[in-house]
């Protein structure tokens, strides 16, 4: 029997940092009120060069390296994306072009800012069967160009950025590997945060749309419940946990989230001051910097977790 393990994360950001004061020059706001509701300070922006693909390939770069392995060692990539370069191909498709792959697995996955963990569980699922040996599992977004920048309620909260881990075959009995995987939808939800266009309904690519207080409120509670369910699943709780490394939304939310399960503040992965809310990029995002800053080290115990449109939701137990 195998199962998948997390053997090397990457991630990469625009080139331009925009900060809370220079978006107040033109938007009706102010730093303090962002930081106050929502704890974020910078995001950064995508330049006309920079894309969805281009981004979630150097991510993909790092994370390949990270692991030690060549492009030609990689059989799979799942791209979590909810603003890809074009309708169609994937863009995992193009990714897999950047990296000079030419024959292996790729497609995208849509889930928003739940995709990474859609995506590590597609990944880690075909890792299971026994189909592929070792993925590349991205998450990349260009929200700054589905905002709607006079929408001062949400073109606040959101930025660019890639992160991306290789998941590769191990034993079941090896001290490292995903524990455990839980997925959530509930599509009555669909109107509290979506964007109002697409190929198939108006033909354009339309802008996000957020009912955020409404949002706020099914976050707290459908993390704390998938998240309890998946450490069930792994036969852990959450004194067993290292690092909680959550979807980076708001920090009121994951401060509400970590003290719902009990867990230290001190443990949580907090970069949302610093990347904004990046859907499905912001989980290995998130997960690269406490790699590389040397938080995240072998062995520990490490909870992912997040929710998004449509509603989706979803957490995953790995061993480092
Ligand atoms: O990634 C997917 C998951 N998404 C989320 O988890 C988002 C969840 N929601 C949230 O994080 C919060 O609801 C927000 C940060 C979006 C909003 O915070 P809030 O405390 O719920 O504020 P609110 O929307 O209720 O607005 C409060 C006030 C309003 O003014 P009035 O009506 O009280 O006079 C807004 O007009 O704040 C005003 N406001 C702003 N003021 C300055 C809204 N946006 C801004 C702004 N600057 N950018």
């Amino acid at each position: 029997m195998t199962r998948s393990a997390i053997v090397g994360t990457g991630s990469a950001l625009p080139a331009r940092r925009v900060s809370n004061a220079e978006l107040a020059e033109r938007v009706d706001t102010t730093d303090d009120w962002i930081v106050e509701r929502t704890g974020i300070r910078f995001r950064y922006i995508a330049g006309p060069d920079e894309t969805t693909a281009t981004l979630g390939a150097d991510a993909a770069s790092a994370a390949i390296a990270a692991a030690g392995l060549a492009a030609q060692d990689i059989d799979l990539i799942v791209l979590a994306t909810a603003t890809p370069d074009q309708t169609f191909p994937a863009s995992a498709t193009k990714i897999q072009a950047m990296l000079g792959i030419h024959d292996c697995v790729a497609f995208d996955v849509a889930a928003v800012c739940s995709g990474f963990l859609y995506a590590l569980q597609v990944a880690d699922s075909m890792i299971r069967v026994g189909a592929h040996r070792r993925a590349l599992v991205i998450g990349a977004e260009t929200f700054s160009r589905i905002l709607d920048w006079d929408d001062r309620a949400t073109c606040v909260l959101f930025g660019d950025g890639a992160g991306a881990v290789v998941l590769q075959a191990v034993a079941d009995d090896a001290p490292n590997g995903i524990l455990a995987t839980r997925l959530h939808a509930d599509g009555r939800h669909n109107g509290l945060l979506y964007v109002d266009g697409g190929p198939s309904t108006t033909g354009t690519v339309g802008k996000l749309r957020m009912k955020g207080r409404e949002v706020f409120r099914y976050a707290v509670t459908n993390l704390a419940a998938v998240m309890t369910e998946t450490l069930a699943v792994a036969g852990i709780t959450s004194a067993d946990v290292d690092w909680l490394v959550p979807h980076q939304a708001n920090a009121r939310i994951l401060e509400a989230t970590a003290k719902k399960l009990g867990l230290d503040p001190a443990r949580v992965v907090m970069t949302v001051d610093q990347h904004a809310n990046t859907s499905a990029a912001s989980v290995p995002l998130a997960l690269d910097t406490a790699v590389r800053d040397g938080r995240i080290r072998p062995g520990q115990i490490v909870v992912l977790e997040a929710m998004g449109g449509g509603f989706t939701w979803g957490a995953a137990v790995v061993r480092f």
